[in-house]
């Protein structure tokens, strides 16, 4: 007697349906689903066998539970990260950074109006909180007792340095208003941090790739840099740090720490105080760019090496940020948090510049303390994650057989790996015909190792740009490679 095939318990089914829903884009990473209640009131099923689906759907690693919020679609961890090319333990070799203007011409395309900006890591403006500013602006312009006209000379505007103290307290790093100094943007923190702990000649280590603002910042310095090659969620090659570290006296080490630009690399707690325990060894300060730590997709920020340094071990960090990714970059105002180089900070930050525009710290410690600044963030990471992902299926979708992306779980840029025979130099320049902007994988490295991949700005309106551009884009790379074969 044939035995009638066996019917899927109801959870199972639930799940099926689900994960069908999840395939088909309705839930996209980083979404909620449903909570328990509504499933089960929407499905006609009870409590417990939503339990038991959610519970199916965790193990095949579909969603992820986060505590007391519910359960989200995962990013897609299981997918496989793109390769980056490092050097060799022989190539393994400081060389002065030689050339980084061309990456200007990059920047300098940010002002066109016609430019679809892909190449530049820069939210479109529709992106700016512009309204809340400008009155904060205007109210605070029309009374000149403010003294928005007065130099507000280092350390900076005391109730701002109180303010992103207070924020960095919340991020879980032991800091006071004393330890912070306002700077212009996150740039000017890291030139400060780096005159603060090495001279003309002195060795340091960069993720590789890296983004090409500090290879720029170590040209000018006239350091030598070591390109340690980062895996593409955690970070630096500690083999490599300490391969580095024994060779040379090397004076400091230089990561973007939550969602790196351009890998997107979040190292976790373990893995961040791995780094620090191991620099600590050999006594080199990390300078720590954390400028897109606030934008975590689901909403968790991730902790700053600042924080291990003071609470687990004697390590040092320099903290580097600012409101560039996050409010808006043409306020210029970012800051520094120099540990025991506060005094030397001070001093390099006036003979620089004197001091950072009065305003501007007034209209962003207004936006901090009133709120504003959490509010808009809380609404932008949910643009820039729906975008990345919508990105990442298009690019897979469309773009030449085995072209890989970068998955990050913050920020707003992508990594591109192409198959071997692209040269991006040649899609910059063919996509600057159509109006558009690419960062080309060359700019990311002190030589030409990233010549297949390019980065692309994900913070920039789906429908209207994102979306045709990326499609100009795959047209061009599959036409390039129908020519060649
Ligand atoms: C990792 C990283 N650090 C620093 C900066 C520069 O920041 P700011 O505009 O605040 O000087 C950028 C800008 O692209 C960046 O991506």
């Amino acid at each position: 007697m044939s035995k009638a095939p066996l019917q899927p318990h109801r959870y199972e089914q639930l799940a099926k349906q689900l994960a069908g829903q999840i395939q088909a884009g309705r839930y996209r990473p980083g979404d909620k689903i449903p909570g328990t209640r509504l499933l089960a009131e929407t499905h006609g099923v009870s409590i417990n066998t939503v339990l038991q689906a959610q519970k199916l759907l965790e193990n095949q690693g579909l969603i992820e539970a986060v505590p007391r919020s519910g359960f989200f679609v995962k990013w897609r961890a299981e997918e496989p990260a793109p390769l980056v090319k490092g050097p060799t333990k022989s190539q393994l070799k400081p060389i002065l950074v030689e050339h980084q203007r061309l990456a200007l011409d990059l920047i300098q395309a940010t002002g066109s109006k016609t430019l679809v900006q892909l190449g530049a890591a820069l939210p479109h403006e529709s992106y700016f909180p512009g309204q809340e500013l400008q009155r904060i602006a205007a109210r605070i312009s029309r009374n000149q007792d403010t003294g928005f006209m007065r130099y507000e000379v280092p350390p900076g505007l005391p109730s701002l340095c109180e303010s992103l103290a207070l924020r960095m307290l919340g991020y879980g790093c032991d800091v006071s208003a004393a330890d912070i100094l306002i700077t212009n943007g996150c740039h000017e923190a890291l030139i400060i941090a780096l005159k603060c702990v090495a001279d003309p000649g002195d060795v340091v280590l960069l993720e590789s790739p890296t983004y090409y603002g500090l290879l720029q910042v170590v040209d000018t310095l006239g350091l030598r840099a070591v390109e340690i090659p980062c895996h593409p969620e955690s970070g630096m090659d500690l083999g490599r740090v300490k391969d580095a570290c024994q060779q040379w006296n090397v004076k400091a080490c230089i990561v973007v720490s939550n969602f790196s630009n351009p890998l997107g690399s979040c190292p976790d707690k373990a893995q961040k105080q791995s780094l620090l325990s191991l620099l600590n060894d050999f006594n080199v300060p990390l300078v720590e760019d954390d400028i897109y730590g606030d934008l975590a997709f689901d909403g968790h920020r991730p902790t700053p090496y600042k924080h291990f340094a003071t609470a687990d071990t004697d390590g040092e960090v320099l903290y580097c940020s600012s409101f560039s990714k996050s409010v808006s970059p043409g306020l210029r105002v970012g800051w520094l948090s120099p540990g025991r180089y506060a005094e030397k900070a001070a001093y390099l930050k006036f003979t620089q510049n004197i001091a950072s525009a009065t305003l501007n710290q007034q209209v962003l410690d207004e936006y901090l303390r009133t709120g504003g600044m959490d509010r808009h963030v809380r609404k932008i990471r949910h643009h820039y994650a729906t975008s990345v992902s919508q990105s990442i299926d298009l690019i897979k979708a469309t773009f030449p057989n085995g072209t890989r992306t970068s998955q990050p779980r913050g920020g707003f840029v992508l990594w591109v790996q192409l198959p071997g025979e692209f040269d991006t130099a040649e899609l910059y320049q063919k996509a600057l015909a159509h109006k558009i902007s690419i960062a080309p994988g060359y700019l990311f490295s002190s030589d030409q190792r990233f010549k297949n991949y390019f980065r692309i700005n994900c913070a920039i309106p789906w429908e209207s740009i994102l979306f045709p551009a990326l499609q100009t884009l795959a047209r061009l790379l599959n036409e390039s490679q129908q020519a060649k074969t």
